[in-house]
């Protein structure tokens, strides 16, 4: 299946980006030549997929389609209990609401935006354990999405396991810059989780992308298939949440999984109340059958190299354009050093913004920033402070660009890196309390 690119003017998108207040959250889809806003949600779907959402049963309870569903995930992911959910915040949402108590910690390699907001909804507290050398965005560690294990023995140490529900990792470490964990952190932390007596959850959206980093990066797993990497990361956890948008291909969908019966059953009565039965949750029996495909798909090893191959092409040209990237090459996203590419732009005027807009501007393209817009601002006290690090990300969707696509990035990025110097900050004029980066208006400084 193909979609029409609609191309636009430099002078058309100058008016195009100030009606969307210079956020890109606000553009219109069609306005956009080149879309890396998200790779969720975004993917292109094969033949195989499509075929089999014309088979979906959609009877209310016990379809087919679930039982391909449910078996499919219990295959490669070895969790007794499977709950379907509308997308990956929903099985958060269900999560958190039965585990965590108001004031108890919740640690993560990087909290995703949405695990770190549903937690605070329930009076929680994220708290984020990367590793040392996720900070430098130069170090060519091979897994910068690791969590700092010393410092979560530490955090268990000093608030006890009856202040900790629950300890999750990310994978991969989105919010981190997209870097793979390894099996050994994986290992480590699930030693540590088991050795407290807490309950070990994977954060699985990218698991498929994390499997073949494993694959390719940490010693002894150059001769084991992918699945094979991902059914040995899931079974040194207790349970996980995935969103099927990510590392399934899906437009919708997402699971929760775990191998505690009791808890399980209390978060089917949730289920119930909020997204739907709990043979199709929060999804139609099509999508059911379109993830079941889509989580297969996603382990093949042609795939897997293409996937993360392409986006290594991205960052290696970058790199040796002498631009400043984060490096080595995630999986899904290239994240650019806004701070370090717009230095006459202090953080809180947000050159991540900035470098956003004008990327547009230059040649369409649609990307998010990642930086003190986003976590920039403490909802609680009012307080603004810049970011641990600016970055503005472009998110590859699975399937969908050529790397003639990439190729127009690549000259785009280049050509505003040429004239940098003349950008200019930007200034929040309107936004609300929470999540303020999808709806904030901007205006230059
Ligand atoms: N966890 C991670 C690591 C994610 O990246 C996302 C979504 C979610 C959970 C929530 O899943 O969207 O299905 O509710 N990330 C998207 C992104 C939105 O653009 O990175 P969801």
């Amino acid at each position: 299946m193909v979609e029409p690119i609609k191309l636009t003017t430099r002078s058309e998108r100058k008016d195009l980006i100030q009606d969307a207040h210079y956020n890109t959250f606000l553009l219109r889809a069609e306005d956009v030549i080149i879309d890396l806003l998200t790779d969720s949600g975004t993917s292109a779907m094969s033949s195989d997929a499509w075929g089999a959402l014309m088979r979906g049963d959609e009877s209310y309870a016990g379809a087919r389609s679930w039982f391909r569903f449910r078996d499919t995930v219990k295959d490669i992911f070895g969790f007794e209990q499977v709950i379907p959910t509308h997308q990956g915040r929903a099985a958060e949402h269900i999560l958190f609401g039965v585990m965590v108590k108001p004031g108890q910690i919740v640690p993560n390699n990087t909290h995703f935006d949405t695990t770190r907001g549903n937690i605070d909804f329930v009076g929680g507290q994220p708290i984020d354990l990367p590793c040392a050398e996720a900070d430098d965005l130069d170090s060519r560690f091979p897994f910068k999405g690791n969590m700092d294990t010393a410092a979560l023995e530490k955090l268990v140490a000093e608030h006890g396991p009856e202040n900790i529900p629950v300890i999750m990792v990310t994978v991969t470490n989105n919010s981190g810059g997209g870097q793979p964990v390894s099996m050994a952190n994986i290992r480590e932390i699930s030693r540590i989780a088991k050795a407290a007596g807490i309950p070990f959850y994977i954060d699985a959206c990218r698991f498929a992308e994390n499997s073949h980093f494993i694959k390719h990066r940490e010693e002894g797993y150059a001769d084991v298939a992918p699945i094979d990497i991902a059914r040995e990361m899931f079974s040194y956890a207790d349970g996980c949440t995935m969103s099927a948008k990510k590392d399934s291909f899906a437009n919708i969908g997402g699971f929760l999984c775990t191998n505690d019966a009791s808890l399980a059953h209390q978060e089917r009565n949730i289920l119930i109340m909020t997204e739907g039965f709990p043979t199709y949750g929060g999804l139609a029996g099509r999508d059911l059958e379109a993830i079941a495909v889509g989580l297969r798909e996603t382990l093949d090893e042609n795939y897997l190299d293409y996937r993360l191959l392409s986006t290594r092409y991205v960052v290696e040209r970058l790199v040796d354009a002498g631009i400043p990237v984060m490096a080595p090459a995630g999986g899904h996203a290239v994240y650019l050093d806004a701070r370090r590419f717009l230095p006459h732009i202090e953080p809180l005027q947000y050159p991540g913004q900035a470098l956003s807009v004008e990327l547009y501007l230059e040649a369409g393209i649609r990307t998010a920033e990642i930086g003190t817009v986003m976590f920039g601002l403490d909802p609680h006290t009012g307080e603004e402070a810049p970011a641990r690090l600016d970055l503005l990300r472009l998110a590859i969707p699975r399937r969908v660009y050529t790397q003639s696509h990439m190729d127009y990035v690549l000259e785009a990025i280049n050509q505003v890196w040429e004239r940098r110097e003349s950008l200019r900050g930007m200034k929040i004029v309107e936004a609300p309390q929470f999540l303020r980066h999808f709806t904030a208006h901007f205006e230059y400084v």
